[in-house]
Parts: C-alpha cells; sequence; structure tokens
C-alpha cells in the first residue's frame, strides 16, 4: 500500500476516508461507491505525459510492457512486488477513413481503440489488473463476479494467474459462448442463475459478504483505477494529444465512470489542457441511463444526485417485472452500479447520452469488421450512436473522435454468423451453397 492514496465514499454528505488496505467496494458508513484518491504532491508525477513513452525502450520489465502499469505513476496505490500483470493493454488505436466516411466525418478523423487485443479480448484485463493487484496486496484467496460473460473472462485468466480461486456469476441463456468457453476453459467454477445480470449483481454481492470473497465487478474502486489507462494510450495513440470527442458503450457504466475521473486527474496535474467531450451509448432494450438523464434530467449536481428519481424509476421496472433485451448482451443491464459515478463522469466531460437499437449495432458491428479488426455488438454501438451524433449536427465531421471497441469479434460468433447466414441486414454477406464440381464452382468466383 501507498502512503499517498486513500479511499473516499463518493457522498458528499459523508465523505468518509479509507486506507487502500481494505477490501470493502461501498462505503461502510452510507452504502456509496468509493474512490480511489491520491495526494498528488506526495507522488513523482511526469511532467509531461510523453516522459511516459520512455517505458517503450524498458518493456522487458513486465510493468513497463503493461499498457496499465506503464502509467502506474497515475494508478499509485500498491507496491510493485504485488502487482499482477499479463501483458494487458497492447492495443491499438487505428484511424478509420472507412469508417469515417460511414458516418459522414472526414479522412483523418474517426479512431477505434482496440481492446479486443487484451489478453482475455476485451477491455476488462485494464481493470483487473488493478483489482487483482489490489486483491494480493490485502491478501485475498478467492474471488468472486457477476457478468454478462467479459468480467468472468477476465477474472478466469487473471485469478488463476496469480493462484486466487474464482467463482463467477452469469445469467442463463444471457451469455455469449465465446465469453462462456473462456470461463470454464479457464478453470472459473461458473455459477449460472434462473435470471439477467442484475440479478447476479445482487446476489454476487450478498455471497463476498457473507463470504468474505473478494469482488471483482466495477463496483470495486480498484479496477476502475486501470480502466483510466484507455484513455492515456488514446491520448498516446493521437501522440499525447486529446480528442474532441470519447464515445464508449455504456452498460454497468464502469468505463465512462473511469474515463471520467482520469480526465479530471489529468487535467488536474495540468498533463492535458483540455478535457474532452463524452458520449455514452445504450442500447434501446437497455437504456436506464438514456431515460434517467434524457428523460428524468437526473444529474450529478456536485455529488448530491436525487436519489428518489432512481429509486422511484427502478420501482417501476420491478413492478413491470422488466428484464433487459438487445443483442449486445455484454451491455444488458438495466439497474448500472457505476451510475452515480458515470453522472460525474458526464458532468466532468460535458456528455450526453444516446440509444441505438439492435439493428443500428448489428449494421454497424458488420462495417467494423469489413473494414476494421472486428468487435462484438457492445463495441458497435459506438459507431451507431456516432451516426447519430453526426446526423444531429453534435459531433461535426472535422472533429477528433475516438470510439472504444471494447471486446474481440470473436466473443460472439452466432451474432456475426446469424447475421449474415439469416440476411438480418443491409450488409449481410451469407455463404454461396455449391455443389462439389469444379466448374459450378469456378463460376461462383467474382
Ligand atoms: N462492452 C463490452 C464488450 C462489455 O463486456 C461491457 C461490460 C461493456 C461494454 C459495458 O461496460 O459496464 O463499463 O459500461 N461487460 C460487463 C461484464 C458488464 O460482465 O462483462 P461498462
Amino acid at each position: 500500500m501507498t502512503d499517498a492514496s486513500y479511499q473516499k465514499c463518493i457522498n458528499p454528505n459523508c465523505g468518509a476516508e479509507f486506507d487502500c488496505g481494505q477490501a470493502m467496494f461501498k462505503c461502510p458508513s452510507c452504502g456509496e461507491l468509493l474512490d480511489i484518491r491520491y495526494n498528488w504532491d506526495e507522488i513523482y508525477v511526469p511532467s509531461k505525459m510523453s516522459e511516459f513513452a520512455k517505458r517503450w525502450a524498458t518493456r522487458d520489465n513486465p510493468l513497463d510492457f503493461s499498457g496499465v502499469w506503464r502509467f502506474r505513476e497515475l494508478l499509485n496505490y500498491c507496491e510493485d512486488e504485488n502487482k499482477v500483470t499479463i501483458g494487458e493493454g497492447q492495443t491499438i488505436l487505428q484511424q478509420n477513413d472507412a469508417v469515417a466516411e460511414y458516418v459522414d466525418m472526414e479522412t483523418g478523423c474517426l479512431f477505434l481503440q482496440y481492446e479486443g487485443l487484451n489478453p482475455s479480448g476485451s477491455f476488462k484485463d485494464n481493470g483487473m489488473t488493478a483489482a487483482f493487484s489490489h486483491a494480493k496486496m490485502v491478501g485475498a484467496t478467492s474471488s468472486a463476479c457477476a457478468s454478462t460473460g467479459n468480467t468472468s473472462a477476465s477474472v478466469a485468466l487473471y485469478a488463476h494467474s496469480c493462484g486466487i480461486k474464482c467463482t463467477v456469476f452469469i445469467g442463463s441463456g444471457r451469455i455469449a459462448f465465446g465469453k462462456l468457453s473462456q470461463a470454464m476453459d479457464y478453470g472459473a467454477q461458473t455459477i449460472q442463475i434462473l435470471g439477467d445480470f442484475d440479478d447476479c449483481m445482487r446476489q454476487v454481492q450478498d455471497v463476498c459478504t457473507k463470504l468474505g470473497l473478494y469482488l471483482l465487478n466495477s463496483l470495486n474502486p480498484f479496477r476502475l483505477e486501470g480502466q483510466k489507462a484507455i484513455m492515456y494510450r488514446i491520448i498516446e495513440g493521437l501522440g499525447w494529444e486529446v480528442p474532441d470527442w470519447i464515445i464508449v458503450p455504456g452498460g454497468n457504466l464502469g468505463n465512462s465512470s473511469a474515463f471520467g475521473k482520469a480526465f479530471s486527474e489529468l487535467k488536474q496535474l495540468g498533463l492535458i489542457d483540455h478535457v474532452p467531450r463524452m458520449a455514452i451509448i445504450n442500447a434501446t432494450g437497455a437504456d436506464t441511463l438514456t431515460d434517467l438523464v434524457n428523460n428524468k434530467k437526473l444529474t450529478w449536481n456536485d455529488g448530491h444526485v436525487d436519489q428518489a428519481i432512481i429509486d422511484n424509476y427502478y420501482a417501476d421496472l420491478t413492478a413491470r417485472n422488466f428484464s433487459p433485451h438487445t443483442c449486445a448482451s455484454a451491455i444488458e443491464i438495466s439497474r448500472p452500479v457505476n451510475l452515480k459515478k458515470c453522472l460525474r463522469a458526464i458532468d466532468i466531460c460535458d456528455g450526453v447520452v444516446r440509444a441505438v437499437t439492435d439493428e443500428e449495432i448489428l449494421d454497424a458491428k458488420a462495417l467494423i469488421g469489413k473494414h476494421g479488426l472486428g468487435c462484438e455488438p457492445a463495441s458497435a454501438a459506438t459507431i451507431a450512436g456516432l451516426k447519430h451524433l453526426r446526423a444531429e449536427g453534435l459531433i461535426d465531421a472535422d472533429q477528433r473522435v475516438a470510439c472504444v471497441l471494447t471486446g474481440h469479434a470473436l466473443k460472439d460468433p452466432d451474432r456475426t454468423v446469424n447475421y449474415h447466414k439469416d440476411k438480418q441486414g443491409k450488409l449481410s454477406n451469407p455463404p454461396i451453397e455449391a455443389s462439389n464440381d469444379l466448374d459450378e464452382i469456378l463460376k461462383l468466383i467474382k
């Protein structure tokens, strides 16, 4: 544990503080979310972000190789000896002019931050390297998470790389096979609950409290510290410049929360001169954030969030027995645990929220697949959302936009195969059947 870091409740009426040697994930005094805070005056932080580039020269040190720990001064809560890394964060920022054309943006303005290149194939590894380092620091031996799939894959991978046991909770029939296969293959105890992600999230918190397991969902503030690094790498990919817009899918709202915190800290430290705007994209079948922000006018309000609006909204979901449904199973969540931190991020980044349909998501996914690196449906919500924001004129054609592609295309092969085979969208590319005959085959080839 470092002296310069501590945990602090985000509720301004509480503000309780705790050292980082404890694992609790919610404020024991008031039940609100916790933040990791730093006494920056006591920490050496490079004077320019470009200083971090020096670590490329010493990447035979696993901490310098890691795309998270390369920036370790900015998430400084743990000694090096406890840090767990398996080479996460070797991801790229791809300028993509073909996708830019689809969303009516100018050449050279659209960038895809491809997090599918992580060891478990999604952005989650940025968070798990940070959370498992804390787990080791506090001596945890057993861990758990609820998941729409990617968290479970990442938890399973990291747990076994550092000798911690893990149990993952998934909603029955709610998880893409690529992800389920990973959790089983990496040796996680997998518990399928007859319910959705929100049910799993409730259960896992009780299980962790009762059995003293280390919780790895994005309620865990140490996880979010690692996810800040995705933003550092976007800045790095742009030659240490800040884009005009960040676009991110919204599920449990850990990423958007972490990104807002990253920019607020960088600005405070004088490492960037302005904060980019942020767009968070829901699927229409799981659009709690969109509804609360755009229709119910819920805001951060300096931390004094109107809890009654949230309580009424959730009571209505319960009364209607509502369960979210979208092809983007990763973001099929109706009670996002990081809602309040996300509202803070919207405040920091002058953020906007939009929802896109499954049809729009699947077309955008096929387009990215054809012209980019491929991604899973939730990731493609960013491009579908950007298309909306361009049509509205909120984002200009010559602004620099970075979309976070959160997960690999192979995470959810069924969606991809069905889209093409069953001709579900504009970009369907179905296989052509041919008899086992050379002349016929030759005629088919264009
Ligand atoms: N994209 C992908 C591929 C995801 O797996 C998730 C979340 C999100 C976006 C949403 O991110 O929660 O930070 O807003 N997946 C979680 C899971 C919930 O269990 O794997 P968020």
